[in-house]
């Protein structure tokens, strides 16, 4: 990995970050509990780790190329994803090295571990630790009688809470701040205890110094969870992230996909489906205009089985993280706590007692 190039990248150690962070373990290496390299494998020890790159270990395939599970004897753990880029020109070799850059460099829970790579002849492939639940979006946007798919209350807040902190440290605890820009379900991928892990840095860049906001560049990223601003102007700031952020919260929420072609026309666009609603949310959660919302929003997978005071705190977040002037959205910092709070009364302890919480707020009202 000599060859990559990064500008100074370190980590922060002025800013508090995750305490449950492997990097705020030590503050005196610049790239804690990292070994600072990633391995190098052959074309042939890859080969041999996927049985040949065979069908039956394909486990997905996304814009950059295939993905195979495989199994190497010598690596903690076993099992690997095999990333083989499809020759894709001078884009994928950019983003072959900047993966390889960020991952090498960057080390957190929520953060996918790149075990290694391999650059052979024209042959370019990425070697992660396996994610056994592969991607969120497999678990999101399944019909509710797919076993062992479906999500409730608790998972999605939980994925919430660490994709979150998974942005949190890479815009506030390395310096330049790392800007993600490909946030979206297919990237969020899942352990077996569904804590989510952030893939495919290929597209993320290095945010501004000083006292800039933000960085321009070229628009990249995903139709439907990119912000306006920057899909206009090119202006890429941290705020561009949390406007993602946003759209994936909604996505949690509803159970709809920021753009699907298969429904009706007005009810396309995730976005311009759920406004309204989140507006009437914002006059107040107490209103039966605000509980018809909540329940409009709420993905009829989960039956009503969500904390009524939780998912309005969520869609309230949401709505905050887009907003349309990036420096209106709040930090990943504030969200995190925001959701860490949500987080903190899981549906599950109450029972289900989401109709109790409507009774009672009945009553309050009522007094
Ligand atoms: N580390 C991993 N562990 C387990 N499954 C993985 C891993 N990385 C990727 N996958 C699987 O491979 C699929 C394809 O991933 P990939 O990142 O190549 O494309 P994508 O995210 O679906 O699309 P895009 O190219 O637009 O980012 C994922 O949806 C996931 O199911
Ligand atoms: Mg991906």
């Amino acid at each position: 990995m000599k060859c990559f190039f990064v500008p100074c990248l370190r980590h922060r150690t002025h800013r508090r970050v995750d305490p449950s962070s492997s990097s705020s373990s030590s503050s005196s290496s610049p790239f804690a509990n990292g070994t600072g390299t990633a391995r190098k494998f052959t074309l042939a020890q890859l080969s041999a780790a996927t049985g040949g790159f065979r069908d039956s270990n394909l486990v997905g395939e996304g814009g950059f190329g295939r993905v195979y599970r495989g199994r190497l004897d010598d690596h903690a753990g076993g099992d690997v994803a095999v990333k083989k880029l499809r020759h894709g020109g001078a884009q994928g070799a950019r983003e072959f090295l900047v993966e390889c850059t960020m991952l090498t460099l960057l080390h957190h829970p929520n953060l996918v571990s790149l075990v290694g790579y391999c650059a052979q002849a024209h042959e370019r492939l990425l070697v992660y630790e396996f994610l056994p639940r592969g991607s969120l979006d497999a678990h999101l946007f399944v019909s509710p009688s797919a076993a062992g798919h479906h999500l409730g209350w608790d998972a999605r807040v939980k994925v919430a809470v660490g994709a979150a902190r998974g942005l949190r440290y890479l815009h506030e605890a390395v310096t330049p701040p790392v800007i993600y820009r490909d946030l979206k379900p297919s990237n969020i991928l899942l352990g077996s205890d569904l804590s989510p892990k952030l893939s495919d840095l290929g597209l993320a860049k290095l945010g501004p110094v000083g006292d800039d906001t933000h960085v321009s560049t070229r628009v990249m990223g995903t139709y439907g969870y990119c912000a306006p601003d920057y899909a206009v102007t090119g202006k890429l700031s941290v705020k561009s992230d949390v406007y993602s952020f946003g759209v994936v919260l909604l996505e949690l929420l509803t159970g709809r996909r920021a753009f699907d072609p298969g429904r009706e026309r007005e009810e396309q666009w995730l976005l311009a489906w759920a406004r309204p609603h989140l507006q009437q949310l914002q006059q107040g959660r107490r209103s039966r205009e605000a509980a018809r919302c909540l329940e409009a929003l709420a993905d009829p997978a989960l039956q009503g089985r969500y904390p009524r005071r939780g998912m309005y705190q969520v869609a309230v977040v949401a709505s905050l993280c887009l907003h349309d002037k990036p420096n209106l959205r709040p930090t990943m910092s504030d969200v995190t706590k925001a959701l860490e709070h949500v987080a903190s009364k899981p549906w599950s302890a109450t029972g289900g007692s989401s109709a109790n919480d409507d009774r009672k707020e009945q009553h309050a009202r009522s007094l």
